[in-house]
């Protein structure tokens, strides 16, 4: 190896090897307040400015605030012989608390429990199974049964991470297929509603039914839906055993990765017997390259998938195997900017 490569070489090692403190430091400044704070204030400050204010040691202060900067969450200039921080567009747009497209739950959820889950990576590589009970500190019979049982406020933390995500991808998402033959719509596992939102907007002829569990239903409808949605109805159900409502369309988003092959097969078989003549299936997931060399974040959320759930991330053709397993046909494959949307036809 020569010496610049050597070097390079170095530097990827020492970046990775201390990568695991990012998402704290990330969550940690949000969660203190740093990037309202400098979003509010619309001029630069001190570190000892910032600390005052936030209720912290300056000496504490200095040092997260560094590490952002070298981070780019913020960016620092000297004036006046005063050293000043100010937020980056990174941090304005997601990492404030109060951004419309902020991230904090998400960071919430992995600051804290994809964390503590990678504690237990060897067990799960070595068991080839999920370690939830371990880092969600109680046991049920899958991970959302556990996640639902939690008393650590873990089901708000998850819904809120998964309902930000749809600040940043969902308009792509729900374009990148024509859906408007689809007036029928079941969103399966469709949580806070976020993507029956983003689809009535599309499409404002339709309705969607939500399918998810009791426990996620009443939260959606106490927090996130509101009853002047008069086109989102909710079926609360468990969607390997209860009944499926019939629709032109179900969407499957993010739901598959959750789950083993042969309870794909199954879920996916059920939705098929369900759907009207003519309807078909949306699935939308991070999809790996046919020849698995990437991309790095579907391969590290495999690794995520692996220790927290029974699933994991699949290639096209994996999906495309689970999706004619169960009877569906015309499969068509559309790439967005970080997930990918399968349409596949009964
Ligand atoms: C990873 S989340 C995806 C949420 C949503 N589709 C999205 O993309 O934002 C999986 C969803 O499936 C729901 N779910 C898991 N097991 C279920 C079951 N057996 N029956 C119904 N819903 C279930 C969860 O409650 C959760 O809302």
């Amino acid at each position: 190896m020569s010496a610049p490569e050597h070097a390079d070489a170095v530097e990827i090692l020492f970046q990775h090897q201390y990568a695991f403190m990012i998402p704290k430091i990330m969550f940690t400044a949000s969660d203190l307040g740093v990037f309202d704070l400098l979003m509010e204030s619309k001029e630069p400050l001190t570190s000892v400015t910032i600390a005052e204010r936030l209720g912290t040691s300056p000496f504490g202060m200095e040092r997260l605030l560094d590490a952002c900067v070298g981070l780019k969450y913020l960016q620092v200039e000297r004036k006046e012989n005063q050293t000043l921080y100010g937020n980056t567009d990174l941090a304005n747009l997601y990492l404030a608390k109060s951004s419309l497209k902020s991230q904090y739950h998400s960071l919430k959820f992995t600051s804290e429990f994809i964390y503590m889950g990678m504690q237990y990576l060897a067990d799960s590589v070595r068991e080839g199974k999920s370690q939830t009970d371990r880092v969600y500190g109680i046991s049920g019979k899958d991970c959302f049964d556990a996640l639902n049982r939690s008393e650590s406020g873990l089901q708000k933390i998850f819904m809120g991470a998964m309902h930000e995500k749809w600040h940043l991808f969902g308009r792509e998402i729900m374009t990148a297929f024509d859906l408007s033959h689809f007036p029928l719509v079941c969103d399966v596992g469709g949580c806070t509603g976020a993507c029956a939102k983003e689809y009535i907007s599309l499409y404002p002829n339709s309705t969607v039914t939500i399918l998810d569990l009791p426990e996620i239903v009443e939260q959606a409808k106490n927090h996130y839906v509101s009853s002047q949605d008069h086109q989102i109805t909710f079926h609360k159900g468990d969607f390997f055993k209860d009944p499926i409502p019939e629709a032109d369309l179900y969407i499957l988003t993010r739901v598959l990765h959750d789950w083993s092959d042969e309870k794909c097969v199954q879920l996916l078989t059920r939705l098929h017997k369900a759907c009207k003549p003519g309807g078909g299936v949306l699935t939308v997931e991070m999809v790996l390259n046919e020849d698995r060399k990437g991309p790095v974040r579907c391969q590290l959320y495999s690794v995520i998938m692996l220790v927290l759930t029974e699933g994991q991330e699949r290639t096209a053709s994996e999906y495309n195997a689970l999706l004619s397993a169960a009877g569906f046909k015309e499969i068509q494959q559309k790439k967005t900017s970080f997930y990918d949307a399968i349409l596949a036809r009964k």
